[in-house]
């Protein structure tokens, strides 16, 4: 990615984190009013749900920091979601919710550019998390 783009990215994530509370509301009502049926999966209060979001931001900026290296713990990520019942599906509705939450976040500074590079980092991730769950699929498939 794009030095600028890098920069962008990083700019912004500082300014959620300094809204984390904010954020968390905003992303986990957005995800559940476009997939219900998520909600079951997250158990647990606004303080941790706000948590976990941070640490999926975490591992989106991560991405970013070192993207050779990553793969591994990416596909182990996705293979643990396999675990909590992720399916390929819900990844689309985590995506939108997160831009929609950076949007009504971040407002006028959630630019096109901004868009753009958010858009490629959370497709980046997903991508390595879906071969994870693959992964473990099929070996549970094999046995
Ligand atoms: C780029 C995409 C995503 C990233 C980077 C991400 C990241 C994380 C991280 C870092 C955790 C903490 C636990 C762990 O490390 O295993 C977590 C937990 C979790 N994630 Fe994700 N996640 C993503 C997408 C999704 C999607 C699509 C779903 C679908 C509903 C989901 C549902 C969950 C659930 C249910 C938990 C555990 C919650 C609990 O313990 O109550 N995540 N995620």
């Amino acid at each position: 990615m794009p030095a600028r783009q890098v920069l962008l990215i990083r700019k912004s994530y500082a300014q959620l984190v300094r809204h984390e509370h904010v954020a968390g509301l905003v992303f986990y009502r957005r995800l559940f009013e476009i997939a219900p049926q998520l909600k079951p999966m997250f158990k647990g209060d606004i303080e941790m749900q706000s948590k976990k979001l941070l640490d999926m931001l975490g591992m989106l900026i991560a991405m970013l920091e070192r993207p050779h290296g990553l793969e591994l713990e990416l596909k182990a990520l996705g293979a643990r979601h396999a675990g909590y019942g992720v399916k390929d599906a819900h990844y689309a509705f985590v995506g939108q919710a997160l831009l929609d939450m950076l949007a009504e976040t971040l407002d006028k500074d959630f630019t096109p550019e901004l868009r753009a590079a958010w858009t490629w980092l959370y497709g980046a991730v997903e991508a390595n998390m879906k071969a994870g769950a693959l992964e473990v699929t099929n070996a549970a498939t094999e046995k």
